[in-house]
């Protein structure tokens, strides 16, 4: 199904063409003066100049034969040359019911040709907890999952974990010298206890600690090198070690994306991409190119014409480790055997832009991917007042899970200063407050476009009013209670119709989707969607203000403007999942 701006603009594309002119001029856009039009052309300004005719009365032809057509209610020629039109009362009642319909889609579109694609997001750690830093990344990559998914493409969301490097060295030396796994400090094949020796408080107060000592303590960081080169080189205890600390780490991050909505499809490690290291870098060196370079192996990724210089990707260093570059590069060769990806978005924080240019035109010198396949989606940062990444007042970084844990207090408070939920049974009410933290913390990210920071401030956020994930939520359950009330009274939806303002308002709003999904798809931008959303939500008040539904005097009123709130909530509902949001039935 194509929106009326898709279908206008053939038909303008038509006329244009009828008239000798290049059809790609005529492109229809959303009106700029929605109180005279609904659409406007004004592909007869450029086609003039080009054909040295007077654009005014090109537009004059255009607009003859474009009254003709019934969807249109009124063609005018405005200005030097711009076309207004009009879509007729009919012509929306007909999309609007199309929408309507549309259970699957809500009345956006798949794309042409479904892609195989990877989304690398999260990045979440072993033992380092999540932070703020990786909220942005989690929330943005989570919402591009869906939204690929959601138009036809195959998408894996990979949480790339940081099981791997220096800091497994750390935590095994750590763990160690307090003694609790001395079982696994053996040598030999073992076998090892199959429990784990920490927990993960263990883990999070061992790892800080282990980091801080080995910046001043040269003999700790040695064996820290030490442990990781074994651990790397396959010593089975230290292994069996690891392998719990991935574990506990993974089975609490994962309880700490569920509470914020975020899942993930596979749960490869850094770690997985190893194996694959000593084969390609033995390839690379192969093919020229790796060079060796003041005793590590470096490749050189500044061609000439490159825009941007860049210092070259250290493949394997001094002391023949293999770095985050290296793992990198070799998880794209990996994600081309297993996944066979047609694009691999990496939602990391802007600040790794260099990293990421670094391993794709090392990526692209190797043949694993073409300059079209791998994609940095960077993001900016959560700020503090002060501008910088978001600090508790302690001065620490702020972990998720605490994060978390504010946002339901403060949207609990909420709520029972709103009176909202309040005669709801207890299990509900959490389960409402959990919605409505999460809705406000993702909108509050996602209203904003990915590449702009933004400052943190919880109680906006939380707001029921303005342009925020509560008060989306709010308007939902407005219509979800409306619709229920007209269950219990029997009133059924009917065929759409479309007269008052209002109407064709919140209708001009359903057809607007369809571009703010396909645009936000291509510009991997989510806020596209949030914005819409907002949109949306706004013009069905003003429509519920201006059109009384149940009370409406004649019965194919009511149940046309049933059938249009169902079709309102049905695709703020289906925008809201796109963002990773969750409505409650009420609250
Ligand atoms: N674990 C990394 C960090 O915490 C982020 C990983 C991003 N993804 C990647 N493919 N490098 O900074």
């Amino acid at each position: 199904m194509t929106d009326l701006r898709t279908d206008l603009g053939e038909a303008v594309a038509a006329a244009f063409a009828a008239e000798g002119v290049d059809a790609a001029v005529a492109r229809v856009t959303a009106s700029d003066r929605p109180d005279l039009a609904d659409f406007q052309s004004n592909g007869a300004l450029a086609a003039a100049k080009a054909l040295k005719a007077n654009p005014r009365e090109l537009a004059g032809r255009v607009a003859e034969r474009l009254a003709v057509d019934p969807r249109l209610s009124a063609v005018e020629v405005a200005g030097p040359g711009f076309i207004n039109l009009k879509v007729s009362d009919d012509a929306l009642a007909h999309r609007a019911q199309g929408v309507a319909d549309d259970a699957a889609l809500a009345g956006a579109s798949k794309v042409a040709e479904a892609r195989k694609v990877v989304i690398d997001f999260a990045g979440p750690n072993v033992a380092k907890p999540m932070h703020v830093g990786h909220l942005r990344s989690s929330i943005i990559g989570e919402s591009l999952k869906r939204l690929f998914r959601f138009r036809g493409d195959t998408v894996w969301g990979d949480a790339h974990f940081g099981d791997w490097g220096f800091q497994m060295g750390l935590l095994i030396v750590a763990v160690g010298d307090e003694g609790k796994a001395d079982a696994f400090l053996a040598e030999g094949e073992g076998p090892f206890p199959d429990h784990s020796p920490v927990t993960l408080e263990d883990l999070e107060r061992l790892y800080p600690m282990a980091a801080a000592k080995a910046k001043e303590d040269t003999d700790y960081r040695d064996r820290a090198r030490k442990a990781t080169a074994e651990l790397q080189g396959g010593r089975p205890g230290y292994r069996a070690l690891w392998r719990h600390f991935v574990a506990v780490s993974r089975t609490a991050l994962e309880r700490e994306f569920g509470a914020l909505g975020v899942t993930f499809d596979l749960w490869n490690g850094e770690s997985d991409a190893d194996p694959l290291i000593p084969g390609m870098v033995e390839v690379l060196k192969q093919k020229g190119l790796a060079e060796f370079d003041q005793g590590a192996w470096i490749i050189r990724v500044n061609e000439e014409g490159e825009k941007r210089e860049l210092p070259p990707l250290l493949l394997v260093s001094s002391e023949g480790s293999a770095m985050y570059g290296t793992t990198d590069l070799a998880t794209i060769l990996q994600r081309r055997q297993d996944q066979d990806f047609d694009l691999v978005l990496y939602c990391v924080d802007a600040r790794q832009g260099d990293h990421f240019e670094q391993v794709f035109r090392a990526a692209y010198k190797a043949g694993y991917a073409t300059p079209d396949q791998l994609e940095h989606a960077a993001n900016g940062t959560m700020n503090g007042s002060d501008g910088k990444p978001f600090k508790t007042r302690a001065g620490g970084v702020l972990k998720l899970h605490d994060l978390i844990t504010q946002a339901r207090d403060k949207a609990r408070e909420r709520l029972k200063e709103a009176e909202l939920g309040a005669d709801l049974p207890e299990a509900e009410f959490e389960d409402i407050a959990s919605k409505v933290a999460v809705a406000a913390l993702k909108f509050a990210d996602l209203s904003n476009s990915r590449t702009t920071s933004y400052v943190f401030d919880l109680d906006r956020f939380m707001s029921f009013e303005g342009k925020t994930g509560p008060y989306l939520l709010y308007q939902t359950v407005r219509i979800k209670s409306l619709l229920r009330k007209a269950e219990a009274q029997g009133v059924l939806a009917g065929p759409i119709f479309v007269k008052e303002p209002a109407e064709r308002d919140l209708v001009l709003t359903l057809d607007a989707f369809d571009q703010a999904v396909s645009d936000a798809y291509d510009k991997r931008a989510p806020h596209l969607i949030a914005e819409h959303a907002y949109r949306l939500a706004q013009s069905f008040s003003k429509f519920y203000a201006a059109c009384p539904v149940l009370a409406a005097s004649e019965p194919e009123t009511v149940g046309s403007r049933l059938a249009l709130s169902g079709a309102a909530l049905q695709q703020l509902e289906t925008a809201l999942r796109l963002l990773g949001i969750e409505s409650p039935d009420r609250m």
